[in-house]
């Protein structure tokens, strides 16, 4: 099924034919073991994306019921998290914490601005933490957490670093292998989900847990939940023709598809297309006049925020981009209305770019503005081969 849509909102992504296709299949038994098959190699290739020592789990439902898996089974109720937050989707830990009876705490900074890592150590310093929950990119600003400067300030202080990559995981290396200056100082957890740069459908929850997460899961006598306590998964993502609950079988399907398509391009290489993509959409956009909500080094690869030129107006100019077929979307909160937010992950890539940027210039000139097309393409352009050398150069 060709999309009829250029999808650039930040998240769900555009599904490509060889996703849709495997979707399309007909659906098996959810104990059948050429499912179990594609199943158990789909967590393989996930857990190869993170270089995970410890365990991977993929479950119907969407990244909230990831951060709410993360949480229940990493921190009892009335024991201390931490909360780096970049906006919306950060703050969205203190809601899942909130209900889970987590007694959560947030460090914030103004919309694109990141959180001081000083701030963060000052604030573990004062003890008692259990946990630092960081948003990777926080889809809400585009703002990409410093996760190598976090990560040792963390676990200095010997609390669990849990990340969320709902909007960063296939498209920033996330590394659990990586050891950040003492054998312990890692990432402890990554939780993700299907519809982002992984590049399937929404509908997937994945949340894979490394050594100190697993041991924290181990000292909790129980937990407040049934679905999301990973006790009752582990024999079946083990082996997964077992039954806990029923698979969503169809999306076994897509999500094997997309890890494959992400194994056959190579992290290096898809990390590194990421990264020219963001920074030439933001080299193209400015050329025509918009502003970044946020500055290029603190820029996520995988979305950006850009602010209106004066004379511009959101509702009407998203709406004659989708006249045009291109979807993006506003920003949030107090910033609705001064901007929009694009999605630039999955597995899109540069002539779709080269397609928005053109139909972007045309809808600006369609408003009165002026909007010089070639010379955005060669910024688009530019950027993305100049920002691609050394990226490749520094994942594996
Ligand atoms: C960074 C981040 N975390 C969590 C979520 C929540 O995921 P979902 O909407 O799939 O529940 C989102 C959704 O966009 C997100 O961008």
């Amino acid at each position: 099924m060709p999309n009829k849509e250029l999808l650039l909102i930040p998240g769900p992504t555009p599904v490509t034919d060889e996703v849709y296709a495997a979707l399309a299949r007909e659906t098996m038994a959810h104990t059948d073991t050429r499912l179990a098959a594609l199943f158990k190699e789909a967590l393989a290739l996930t857990g190869d994306m993170f270089h995970s020592e410890g365990e991977v789990y993929v479950v119907a439902g969407s990244g909230t019921l990831a951060m709410e898996m993360a949480l229940t089974n990493t921190v009892a109720p009335g024991e201390k998290l931490l909360v780096v937050s970049h906006g919306y989707f950060g703050d969205r830990f203190l809601g899942v914490a909130a209900a889970l009876g987590i007694q959560a705490e947030s460090l914030s900074a103004p919309p694109g601005v990141r959180v001081s890592p000083a701030a963060v150590d000052a604030a573990l310093g004062d003890g008692g933490f259990k946990a630092v929950a960081v948003t990777h990119a926080d889809t809400s600003t585009g703002v990409l957490a410093d996760v190598d400067t976090l990560v040792p300030i963390v676990k200095k202080h010997g609390v669990l670093f849990l990340l969320d990559g709902v909007c960063a995981s296939a498209a920033v290396p996330e590394d659990m292998s990586r050891v950040y200056g003492s054998p312990d100082y890692r990432i402890d957890l990554v939780l993700t989900a299907s519809q982002k740069a992984i590049g399937a459908p929404p509908g997937l929850a994945i949340v894979t847990f490394g050594p100190a997460a697993l041991k924290a899961r181990a000292a909790l006598p129980k937990v407040g939940s049934y679905y999301c306590d990973i006790a009752n998964w582990r024999e079946i993502m083990r082996e997964p023709s077992r039954y806990f609950a029923t698979h969503p079988v169809n999306m076994i399907y897509a999500y094997h598809a997309a890890m494959k398509i992400i194994e056959r391009e190579g992290l290096a290489a898809r990390y590194a297309r990421h990264a020219g993509i963001g920074v030439g959409m933001r080299a193209a956009l400015t050329s025509y006049g918009f502003s970044l909500l946020t500055a290029e080094g603190n820029a996520a690869p995988t979305l950006s925020c850009f602010l209106y030129p004066a004379r511009l107006e959101d509702i009407s100019f998203r709406a004659a981009l989708k006249e045009k077929k291109l979807i993006v979307a506003g920003l949030l909160g107090a910033l609705s209305g001064k901007g929009f937010r694009m999605g630039h992950m999955g597995n899109t890539r540069e002539e779709e770019f080269l397609q928005a940027i053109a139909v972007i210039g045309e809808t600006l000139r369609d408003f009165g503005l002026p909007a010089d097309i070639d010379r955005a393409r060669e910024n688009f352009l530019a950027s993305y081969y100049a920002a691609q050398a050394p990226a490749r150069s520094d994942t594996k």
